[in-house]
């Protein structure tokens, strides 16, 4: 069985000895010398050079690297019947857990206002509220921001989700589709964005919705840099209607050394490191969906290319 490995990371070596160990006999074919296109039957991706997998004759399966496969969507030329099984693995979520909580947590305990205070060996204590009255809203209820809003409710947060399809959290608030974004928004006091990027939700994060989240509300981007127009996150953030931002991702990666976003007090900048996928756990699941395509069983987080997630 030979599966294309094509990895945005350095980390190749790990990837290799990981896939190798969990599937002794398979035949790892990475670019620039792949071999013949006819012997590739899986794909492991992230990022492809567009065209390519359509090139592919006897491709069966497309595993992403990621949980979002907006990386592949963009590629115009994608083969059309070849199921796409996105990254659903336990390293993930629980790396994106971990980023948003100690970014709720940083906000919710003013940590960017001591570390300026700091430089001018400033004492002055900021009281938050107690966890129970700060209002953390996670737009995009799926895998990862499930486990978040679980993991910041169970720390006392008063959490509300809101997804397109209505979903039941025990302990949390949910909201469902635009008509009930509005409400969503105005008992949101920390804003974490966790949706896929799709037509829907492209730019979602602009004025109009920043208008609508009470002032001094802040936001946390770990989702995609599509999401946000950043020019009015700045504005928005001068006017101080919004009192802060944490970044993890962003329109154009790296993001340009002269972007505004570098020297801007209210914002906190992390380079696409919100959570990486770790060879160690996910290889399993790309070994059990191999399985389950040669035996013919159910692929389980496959993407639905109409909904575009
Ligand atoms: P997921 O399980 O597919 O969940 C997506 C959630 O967004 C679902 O709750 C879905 O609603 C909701 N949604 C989709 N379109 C919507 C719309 N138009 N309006 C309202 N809600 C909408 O995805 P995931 O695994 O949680 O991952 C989310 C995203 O995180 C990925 O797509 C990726 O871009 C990003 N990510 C970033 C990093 C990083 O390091 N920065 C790492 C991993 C992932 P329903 O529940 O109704 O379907
Ligand atoms: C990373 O950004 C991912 O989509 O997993």
């Amino acid at each position: 069985m030979a599966l294309l490995f094509i990895s945005g990371q350095d980390r190749v070596d790990e990837w290799q000895d990981h896939l190798k160990g969990e599937i002794p006999d398979l035949d790892l074919r990475m670019l620039p010398d792949y071999g013949n296109k006819e012997d590739i039957e899986y794909a492991l991706v992230w990022q492809p050079p567009k065209g390519l997998l359509r090139s592919l004759p006897n491709l069966k399966v497309i595993f992403s690297l990621g949980a979002g496969i907006d990386h592949l969507a963009s590629d115009t030329e994608l083969p059309e019947n070849v199921p796409i099984v996105r990254m659903v693995d336990p390293s993930l979520t629980s790396g994106m857990t971990e980023y948003v909580v100690m970014s709720v947590l940083n906000h919710h305990k003013s940590m960017r206002l001591y570390r300026e205070q700091q430089t001018r060996k400033e004492w002055t204590p900021h009281v938050p509220p107690v966890t129970w009255d700060r209002r953390v809203g996670i737009m995009g209820m799926g895998v990862l921001g499930s486990d978040a809003a679980g993991k910041l409710s169970s720390l006392g947060f008063d959490v509300a989700g809101w997804s397109r399809t209505h979903r039941e959290r025990p302990g949390i608030k949910t909201y469902a589709g635009t008509e009930q974004l509005d409400n969503f928004l105005s008992e949101t006091e920390i804003l974490v964005c966790l949706l896929p990027l799709t037509d829907e939700t492209t730019d979602i994060l602009n004025k109009d919705l920043f208008a609508k989240l009470p002032k001094g509300a802040s936001v946390i981007n770990a989702a995609r840099g599509g999401h946000l127009v950043e020019e009015d996150l700045i504005t928005a953030l001068n006017s101080d209607h919004l009192s802060e931002a944490t970044l993890d991702v962003f329109k154009s990666e790296p993001l340009d050394q002269d972007h505004p976003f570098w020297d801007h007090p209210k914002v906190t900048i992390t380079p696409h490191a919100a959570s990486f996928t770790h060879p160690s756990s996910s290889v399993r699941l790309i070994a059990e969906g191999m399985r389950r395509f040669e035996n013919s069983e159910e692929l389980l987080n496959v993407v639905d290319m109409k909904r575009g997630y």
